[in-house]
């Protein structure tokens, strides 16, 4: 990644935190400045000491010199070693103050900028199409909230710090002029040739592993969804391998990356404590060269310099991997970015009307739809679903039912046509209004870890006795009484710990609390037994009085009541009437009931 593109992320993730992080900038500034005073004190504590009277003129000594003689007089100390030793410790706390302060600031804004865009990526999910959760992979979905803003933290303390760094080094390497020219010009090609270095291990290691890293994390990831949500059908059919070699091959992946760039994260600071010895060294044979009769005189320079000289390096040295921390974490937040800038999962408008009506009237109008553009599924759907009455849709697996009822819903919308309700295009109304209005029933029922009473008011409250009644209702009363806690129970990951059928009840009672408008049941007794089925049957009789309902089922016992039945077949409807007329028709219906005797068993 190109240092502008880096500058620019970052600079889109401090958002509305620029103001901040300006005063935070200025906060840094004093606090170079200080500690180079604090440096700077040393020399004449040395030079007084040692009985020097050279002194460097130039601006910080004649600072230093001001605030010495204003200082003294002011407490009225007579001793220069005092004074200066004195303005050496309080230089010292007063940085040490700013520096927690500066501390405190950076952290406050780091955790605030992080929460902020953790938030915003799950509420983004949630005004999300349904497509997104259809097209990607679970995994990827879970790391891309859970894993990868957490780096947006390690970027903005890396960064942080990185400018307090290079606020010090700059302060330092102007005394290290004021002081000594040529020891500087050697310490600028020694650091030079550092900073080089780190930059380079920074941009090719650092990125390209934590680019690595995160890819393979996201693997990991993916395999473990898939194992924990599969473990039954896996383990049934053996098939763990397939799973455990994905699951080894991206573990590996992920700590082969990190054990390069751990390594060569600690080369740099490994090389800095050669380069200070160094520096130091060189830097006492060239006074020496130049000033062979008077080296006593350099002391002071020499000891200032290299404290300087110490102070400064281990700076430079993390310097080098702050930068590179940043890198590292750097496609994790061009990732977040990237999604928090997609709209391709927002084709879903939302609509102006409330939907209030009881009650109400559907139409599809020569409906179209595909999931792939050159493979439609429904080519042209025309059907009327009266008010207050049952309709059943019917047809072959994949024919396209549920796909119907998904455009219902507005989890997609339609290629052409459209769907009316009362006489209103569906995309006009309040995506809100019109799906609270549904009580939806899906083929997959959705049992999550809470306690049943969770699993039917879903997210809501509603009255105890509603709760009830929503479950005598269902036909699952009976069977909640009898678990341990009764309302109380925890069903376990997916509904685990209940039965296909009692897990269907549950969501029938979850829809029939919201006491909606419309019924949708899409398979929604496939998993009952005959006898179960039929106290449903009779419970979403009663409800359906109250609702404009809609029944897909495969079991014509379900649909046999219906007032009117559409048959789905080729992406279009081939016949519709009630029972009794479509048997007579002896077309795709009597094949149907004639096809399978177990449906007529039933019926
Ligand atoms: N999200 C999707 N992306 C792509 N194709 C899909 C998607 N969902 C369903 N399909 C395809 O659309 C077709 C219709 O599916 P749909 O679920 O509507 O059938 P169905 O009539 O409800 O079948 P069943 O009786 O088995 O539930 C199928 O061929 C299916 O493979
Ligand atoms: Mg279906």
């Amino acid at each position: 990644m190109k240092e502008r593109e880096s500058l620019k992320l970052i600079w889109y993730f401090l958002g509305d935190y620029k103001l901040f992080f300006v005063g935070l900038l200025l906060l840094g500034i004093v606090i170079s400045f200080i500690s180079m005073l604090n440096l700077a004190l040393l020399y004449p504590i040395l030079s007084i000491s040692t009985n020097q009277t050279y002194q460097p003129h130039n601006l910080i000594f004649t600072v230093i010199n001001l605030i010495e003689e204003n200082f003294s007089a002011f407490f009225s100390i007579q001793d220069p070693l005092v004074t200066a030793c004195l303005l050496f410790i309080c230089t010292a706390i007063l940085s040490f103050i700013l520096t927690v302060l500066f501390m405190l600031v950076s952290l406050r804004i780091t955790t605030d900028i992080t929460i902020r865009n953790k938030e915003r990526l799950f509420l983004k999910y949630t005004q999300s199409d349904y497509q997104l959760f259809i097209e990607n992979k679970q995994g990827d979905l879970i790391y891309r909230i859970s894993r990868a803003p957490q780096f947006i933290s390690d970027v903005f303390i890396n960064l942080t710090k990185l400018l307090v760094d290079i606020l010090l080094s700059v302060s330092t390497l102007f005394l290290l002029i004021s002081i000594s020219v040529y020891g500087t010009i050697v310490l600028i090609v020694a650091g030079g040739g550092y900073y080089l270095l780190t930059r380079y291990l920074s941009m090719k290691v650092s990125f390209l592993s934590g680019t690595g890293r995160y890819l393979s994390n996201e693997q990991e990831n993916v395999t473990l969804n898939e194992y924990i949500n599969g473990v039954k059908q896996i383990k049934a059919a053996e098939s763990s391998n397939h799973w455990i070699r994905q699951f080894d091959y991206s573990v590996r992946d992920y700590w082969k990356f990190w054990k390069e760039d751990t390594f060569w994260l600690q080369i740099p600071s490994l090389l800095l404590y050669l380069l200070i010895f160094v520096v130091i060294g060189l830097v006492i044979i060239i006074i020496k060269l130049y000033y062979p009769e008077n080296f006593i005189a350099y002391l002071p320079v020499l000891g200032t310099f290299s404290l300087a000289v110490l102070t400064l390096l281990p700076r430079l040295a993390n310097f080098g991997n702050y930068q590179m921390g940043i890198m590292g974490a750097l496609p994790n937040l061009d990732l977040v970015r990237s999604i928090q800038l997609d709209t391709s999962y927002s084709r879903i408008e939302n609509g102006e009307i409330q939907l209030t009506t009881k009650r109400p009237e559907i139409r599809f109008n020569a409906v179209v739809f595909g999931y792939k553009k050159e493979e439609k599924i429904l080519k042209g759907i025309t059907l009327e679903i009266e008010s207050g009455k049952t309709t059943a849709i019917v047809g072959q697996s994949g024919s396209g039912k549920s796909t119907l009822i998904d455009l219902l819903l507005r989890l997609y919308d339609v290629d052409s046509g459209t769907i009316e309700i009362d006489k209103e295009n569906i995309i006009r109304y309040d995506l809100k209004s019109l799906r609270r209005k549904i009580g939806f029933v899906s083929q997959d029922t959705f049992i999550f870890n809470a306690s049943i009473e969770e699993n039917i008011t879903f997210g809501d409250s509603y009255p105890t006795d509603e709760i009830n009644e929503a479950a005598e209702l269902a036909n699952a009363k009976e069977f909640i009484d009898k678990m341990p806690l009764g309302f109380g129970t925890l069903v376990g990951d997916r509904g685990m710990r209940l039965s296909g059928g009692e897990r269907q009840r549950i969501a029938i009672a979850r829809a029939i609390i919201r006491k909606p408008e419309i019924l949708i049941l899409d398979e929604a007794t496939s998993s009952l037994d005959t006898v179960s089925e039929k106290a449903v049957q009779d419970a979403i009789s009663n409800v359906a009085k109250k609702c404009t309902t809609i029944i897909v089922a495969h079991r014509l016992s379900t649909i046999i009541n219906a007032e009117r039945i559409y048959v789905l077949k080729d992406g279009k409807i081939s016949e519709s009437g009630s029972h009794e007329e479509l048997l007579g028709n002896t077309g795709d219906y009597w094949k149907m009931y004639n096809i399978n005797p177990g449906l007529k068993n039933e019926s």
